[in-house]
């Protein structure tokens, strides 16, 4: 079985560097290919506290950039520049004011969003599978054409039918599991370029 050290090098490196969560170096591993973050880009980061992400992803973007974070926790301390939104991802109003604070498409959306675990298996693979779906589906109205999404995924017995959905939305798409994700956790990233309708 699979040990969890919850002070582990990514723990101690996100403290030495005054980042909120070890988050952080998840999202720094999944851009560091390619081009999906670029200077003056326009990301919604779904599910952004404690603001790792937002952390990272502000400054990629730069100062001519634009970051909009949405979570059920308010982020304290959020990074200059970034707007963020306390709210259910699943309530279509909270949805409204992330399209109201992005005023425009995204070139890309991130979605790091995990449900509180139940420990019920059943239900807590339910409501992940839920809010994958809402972020895939916000994703389909906020990006621009050829935009691009990277979304947290568990494994589980929905997997397949959910990287279904993203191939028809999407031109290219991976699957990833970062280093910085704890041992012998179930979860998984798909980033999705060439954003097609
Ligand atoms: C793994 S944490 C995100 C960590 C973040 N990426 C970072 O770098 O700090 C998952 C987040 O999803 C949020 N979340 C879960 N369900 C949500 C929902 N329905 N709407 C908005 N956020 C939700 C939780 O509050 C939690 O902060």
């Amino acid at each position: 079985m699979a040990t969890y050290e919850p002070r582990d090098q990514f723990y101690r490196k996100a403290r030495e560097l005054g980042l909120p969560s070890r988050a952080a170096f998840k999202i720094e591993e999944l851009i560091a290919r390619g081009d999906l973050v670029r200077k003056g880009g326009r990301i919604v980061d779904l599910g952004c506290a404690p603001g790792g992400w937002l952390a990272i992803l502000a400054r990629a973007v730069g100062p001519g950039g634009l970051v909009v974070g949405v979570d059920l926790t308010e982020v304290k301390n959020a990074p200059r520049g970034v707007t963020t939104i306390a709210g259910d991802i699943l309530d279509p109003a909270v949805r409204e004011r992330v399209v109201a604070a992005l005023a425009g498409k995204a070139n890309l959306v991130t979605s790091d969003v995990a449900p509180k675990l139940s420990g019920i298996a059943v239900r807590d693979e339910a409501r992940s599978h839920e809010l994958v779906a809402t972020a895939l589906d916000f994703a389909i109205r906020a990006l621009a054409p050829g935009g691009a999404m990277i979304a947290k995924i568990f494994m589980s017995g929905e997997f397949n039918a959910m990287v279904g959905k993203f191939k028809e939305h999407f031109a290219k798409l991976e699957v990833k599991r970062t280093k910085a994700s704890r041992p012998g956790s179930a979860e998984l990233y798909v980033i999705a370029r060439d954003f097609i309708r």
